[in-house]
């Protein structure tokens, strides 16, 4: 049998934790001949809860299920582990800003950051789901100077499928027939969700975003980026079913490539392209192939799309000023 594959999931007792696990499971994510062992990493208090998970995982009987381990020390958790999903981290409440989360969620992701530098697999890929993702994810990756930058990411494939089923809805077509929408910036409600580059049944998305600016900039661009927020007051709690599948989509991706002829949203590793500064975690147009995410380069970016994208990676700026202030990088 091949040897399993590590993955280690953190808030495994939390709402997308109970979404994700599963489908890990099942072979969603790593392809249906990929025997995965879980590793869950939660806080002491959450253990007996994730204890409970891992009974129903095993109640499944999953072929592709090679074990179970629980943990509550992150260095123990990422050891030798293969795909790590940061998604244990404080969920936004209603009415509050995530400039609030920094502080409370800034002194896990170094720790965990340290642990994954210490003894996780050569081969590492983590995706930071836990809010504020692209600042954990800068976080964890700042504390693993051992491991390439490359391999930390953080996750904006939410939004991005949430402006691919928002642009089919407006076209009037399946969400299958558009492609090419990108998130730029943070995974907040400043990052720019942009249909200038995306093809609508082979209609270019700019024609849509140009017949109807008042949609665009209106109904398009806020529905989707406060869509979270939107979510929240509906349910009273955070998106967790739609926020594992994206988890899914992003790892699937990142291993085994993205299909041709189309590209997808990350939070990647900034070394400059389009005017990020260095070393922010920034969400780009990506493709991915050989295992290692690329962004699409030279797509042109009018002024409409430039001052959007600055206003969200200003923003990215002064989340890492701020962590950087708490001596959190
Ligand atoms: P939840 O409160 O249901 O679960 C969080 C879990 O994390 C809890 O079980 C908690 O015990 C655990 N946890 C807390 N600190 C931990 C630590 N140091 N180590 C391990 N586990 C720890 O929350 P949820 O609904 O599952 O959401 C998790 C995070 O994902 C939140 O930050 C939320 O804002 C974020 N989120 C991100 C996106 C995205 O698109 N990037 C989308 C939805 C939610
Ligand atoms: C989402 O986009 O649904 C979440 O990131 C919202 C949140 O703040 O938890």
């Amino acid at each position: 049998m091949t040897t399993p594959v590590n993955v280690t999931v953190t808030g495994a007792a939390g709402q997308i934790g109970y979404a994700l696990l599963f489908r890990i499971a099942s072979g969603a994510m790593l392809g249906p001949d990929v025997p995965v062992r879980l590793r869950l990493l939660e806080i002491p208090q959450a253990v007996r809860a994730a204890e409970g998970t891992a009974m129903e995982l095993d109640d499944c009987a999953f072929p592709l299920l090679a074990g179970i381990d629980i943990h509550d020390d992150p260095t123990v958790g990422f050891a030798g582990t293969n795909v790590a999903l940061l998604v244990g981290a404080r969920p936004r409440g209603p009415g509050m800003e995530r400039a609030d989360l920094l502080e409370a969620n800034g002194g896990i992701f170094g720790p965990q950051g340290r642990a994954i530098n210490a003894g996780a697999a050569d081969d590492v890929r983590v995706l930071v789901v836990g809010n504020p993702a692209n600042t954990n994810a800068l976080i964890a990756a700042s504390n693993a100077p051992d491991v390439p930058k490359d391999r930390f990411t953080a996750m904006t494939r939410l939004d991005h499928n949430r402006a691919l089923s928002q642009l089919a809805k407006k076209a009037d077509v399946p969400v299958s027939q558009v492609r090419r929408v990108t998130i730029w910036g943070n995974h907040s409600a400043s990052q720019y969700p942009d249909v200038f580059h995306a093809d609508v049944a082979g209609t270019p998305g700019a024609t849509y975003a140009r017949e109807d600016e008042l949609w665009l900039t209106d109904d398009f661009v806020p529905t989707v980026a406060k869509r979270g927020a939107a979510i929240i007051d509906a349910r009273g709690a955070s998106s967790a079913a739609s926020a594992a599948n994206a988890a899914i989509d992003h790892v699937r991706d990142w291993v085994l490539g993205t299909p041709e002829g189309d590209w997808t949203s990350a939070g990647l590793w900034s070394t400059g392209q389009y005017g990020v500064p260095e070393g922010l975690v920034s969400s780009f147009p990506v493709t991915s192939s050989g295992g290692a995410w690329q962004v699409v380069e030279g797509l042109d970016v009018d002024e409409f799309s430039r001052a959007r994208i600055e206003a969200s990676v200003a923003e990215l700026v002064e989340e890492r000023d701020a962590v950087r202030a708490l001596g959190l990088i």
